[in-house]
């Protein structure tokens, strides 16, 4: 293992296993494609076909609908009985309101709510449960959640418990795993082009709100996402665990010079 003291191997993943959820397309893609390149083997688990996408990280591939809780215990089982262990966990797969939404208060359904939570908190509840228990001693388990949740969205109900549930887990994770030295993180992410904002039916809304509303006008990129996985996975993160951390372009850290000048045409920042 990497001391991650400078020797050399800073960050590198090699030998070890990694499992994405929803590594199929977006930032689960780009998830798999840094750490494989960090000298990890990928699995890759999507509800749609992605053994293109595995073959060209040198991985594999196994289809799993991680709202499906025997689904999420096979894939588990898969990985231990073919690489004898693993030691990431990228809890990733995800969906969102689409082109149906977002929808006010009065006119959510709880079909709605239903519908993101089987996949995304369930599919989150279910890898915590079981790759939890298999996962290898000082492991790392990631779990992609977003800005929606832990900041909240008009219109976004649906996407926000779900995605709010996912920081619970993550800290019930952590400190049920610690005696294990397995670590839980999650990443709360702004906007990124990906397959998933293109569907939603306000994504452009979305991007342009977060440019005017952030104090950095950087583009959030499904590398970037990537590079913070990469790096909560390595053994040079060791210390941190039961985290959330906000990847938003500095969103959560107060009024943005952006939002003065639009509604007051003035930057007390200046
Ligand atoms: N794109 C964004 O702006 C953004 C921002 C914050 C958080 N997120 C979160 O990041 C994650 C990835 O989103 P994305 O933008 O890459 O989406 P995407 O739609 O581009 O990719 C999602 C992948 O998950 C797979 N998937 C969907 N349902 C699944 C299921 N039940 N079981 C297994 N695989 C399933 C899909 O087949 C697809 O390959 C999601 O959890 C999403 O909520 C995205």
């Amino acid at each position: 293992m990497s001391s991650g003291d400078g020797d050399g191997a800073m960050f590198s993943l090699h030998e070890r296993i990694a499992v994405v959820t929803g590594a199929g397309s977006g930032l689960g893609l780009a998830i798999a494609q840094r750490l494989a390149r960090a000298g990890a083997h990928v699995v890759i688990a999507d509800i749609a076909d992605a053994e293109d996408e595995a073959r060209a990280v040198g991985g594999t591939y196994v289809r799993t609908d991680v709202a499906h809780e025997r689904d999420v215990k096979a894939l588990v089982s898969a990985c231990v009985q073919r690489f004898g262990r693993f030691d990431i966990y990228v809890n990733n797969a995800g969906i969102s309101h689409g082109a149906e939404g977002p929808h006010p208060l009065a006119r959510t359904e709880r079909r709605h709510l239903e519908r993101l939570f089987e996949v995304n908190t369930l599919g989150v509840f279910f890898g915590l449960k079981h790759a939890g228990a298999a996962i290898a001693d000082g492991g790392s388990i990631v779990n992609i959640a977003s800005i929606v949740g832990p900041v909240g969205f008009p219109g976004y109900t649906d996407y926000a418990v779900s995605k709010l549930g996912v920081v619970a887990l993550t800290r019930i994770g952590a400190l049920e795993l610690g005696a294990r030295g397995v670590r839980v993180n999650c990443i709360c992410p702004t906007a990124v082009k990906t397959p998933m904002l293109a569907r939603n039916r306000i994504g452009s809304a979305e991007s342009t709100v977060f440019d005017v509303a952030s104090p950095l006008s950087t583009e959030l990129r499904p590398s970037h996402v990537a590079a913070l996985v990469h790096s909560l996975a390595s053994d040079d993160c060791a210390p941190i665990t039961g985290q959330a951390i906000m990847l938003d372009r500095g969103l959560t850290s107060g009024v943005a010079s952006g939002i003065w000048q639009l509604a007051a045409g003035v930057d007390p920042g200046v």
